[in-house]
């Protein structure tokens, strides 16, 4: 597929004013996207768990103007509060997508925007955020084209999020996605998402995700730092390499329920994201002492009691815990017990796998 597949032909409709709402869920990757190239082009493909708990909801309402606008027109709020401080991404955003929603500057829009978790959670909304401002634009662009199909539908609500955050690509469908070509998943594209095409055990269908607020202050590296430390870093081609590697490694995983597998293949590549920050320049450290007591404690639990839990990391101290649904009875306790003491205020979500972003 190519770019081209997402510049709009002629629309057939006029549409005058009116609103769509979009609830869009969080991801959490399982072979990790870190590094990109221009236009938000991953190095690497990457795989995830869409959520369900963890959302953003975006309420975009639309008023043709009498002229079209020379600049983007529109007003912002977030948790009910005018939010001026987001805009200059928003702006950006709508920059970078003009090209395939040609109509962006025909509209005024009021953009109201809530996350189902709280805002200084560390949680990023980037993901969540961006897909669910994708998807409500594009339903604007189906009502100017109400022949659009489903299919290409989700590919361009995919696209269009990918160039407001490359792990919103991953974030409109469910439940597993993947997200970069890679030679062994067919259909796969560096230009949007697409739901995992091969069979998947039964055991992946109901995976828990608990996650645990290790810290909840703001990023100490922004994701475009963070994605900018891949360039001359010394490690970054066997990184690549790795990453295509696990997931096709992943895939017989995936297919065989091999929960072994799969934890040594999450862990490691929570961990590699993790060495590839300490190991470039500048460096960080990004988890805490508390992230290294949960790693060491699901470790230790895991030895004694034989359960499958694991963790994965994102690029922060925040720790999700992963496990499947037949030892939540097991985990969950050990979390209540042993875990949430090293949370700020013993703060955590519960997640789980879910299935996509839903229109209300
Ligand atoms: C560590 O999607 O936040 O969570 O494309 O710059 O918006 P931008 O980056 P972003 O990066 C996420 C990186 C990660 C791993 C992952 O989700 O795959």
């Amino acid at each position: 597929m190519k770019i081209a597949a997402f510049l709009p032909k002629a629309y057939t409709k006029n549409v005058v004013s009116g609103n769509v709402t979009w609830k869009s869920p969080s991801n959490i990757a399982l072979i990790k996207y870190w590094g990109k190239k221009e236009d938000q082009i991953p190095q690497n493909p990457s795989i995830s768990f869409t959520l369900d708990a963890c959302a953003t909801t975006t309420k975009l309402s639309y008023k043709k103007q009498e002229t079209t606008n020379t600049d983007f027109s529109f007003d912002l709020f977030f948790e009910g509060k005018q939010k001026d401080d987001f805009k200059p991404k928003i702006n950006t955003f709508l920059q970078r997508i003009e090209q395939y929603l040609p109509f962006l500057k025909d509209y005024h829009f009021t953009i109201e925007t809530s996350n189902s978790f709280p805002h200084s959670s560390g949680i990023a909304s980037s993901a969540s955020g961006m897909s669910a401002l994708a998807l409500c634009l594009l339903s604007l662009e189906k009502e100017l084209n109400p022949a659009m199909t489903d299919e290409h539908f989700n590919q361009k609500a995919s696209f269009l999020a990918r160039l407001g955050s490359g792990s919103a690509s991953r974030s409109i469908e469910g439940d597993l996605i993947v997200w970069g070509t890679h030679e062994d998943t067919v259909g796969s594209s560096d230009l949007f998402a697409i739901k995992y095409p091969y069979k998947v055990h039964e055991v992946f269908k109901n995976y828990h995700d608990t996650i645990l607020l290790v810290d909840k202050g703001e990023k100490q590296v922004s994701s475009s730092v963070g994605h900018n430390l891949m360039h001359n870093h010394p490690f970054a081609a066997e990184r690549f390499a790795q990453a295509h590697e696990n997931l096709t490694k992943m895939q017989s995983v995936l297919a065989d329920g091999d929960l072994k597998e799969f934890i040594a293949i999450v862990e490691s590549e929570a961990l590699t994201l993790h060495a590839m920050m300490m190991t470039s320049m500048p460096y960080f450290i990004l988890m805490k002492p508390n992230t290294l007591e949960i790693i060491n404690r699901i470790w230790k639990f895991r030895e004694t009691s034989g359960s499958n839990v694991c963790f994965t990391l994102d690029a922060g101290a925040n720790v999700h815990v992963l496990y499947p649904e037949n030892e939540k009875d097991i985990v969950y306790p050990f979390i209540q017990n042993e875990l949430i003491k090293f949370c700020q205020n013993e703060h955590h979500i519960c997640d789980r796998i879910g299935f996509g972003a839903k229109k209300s």
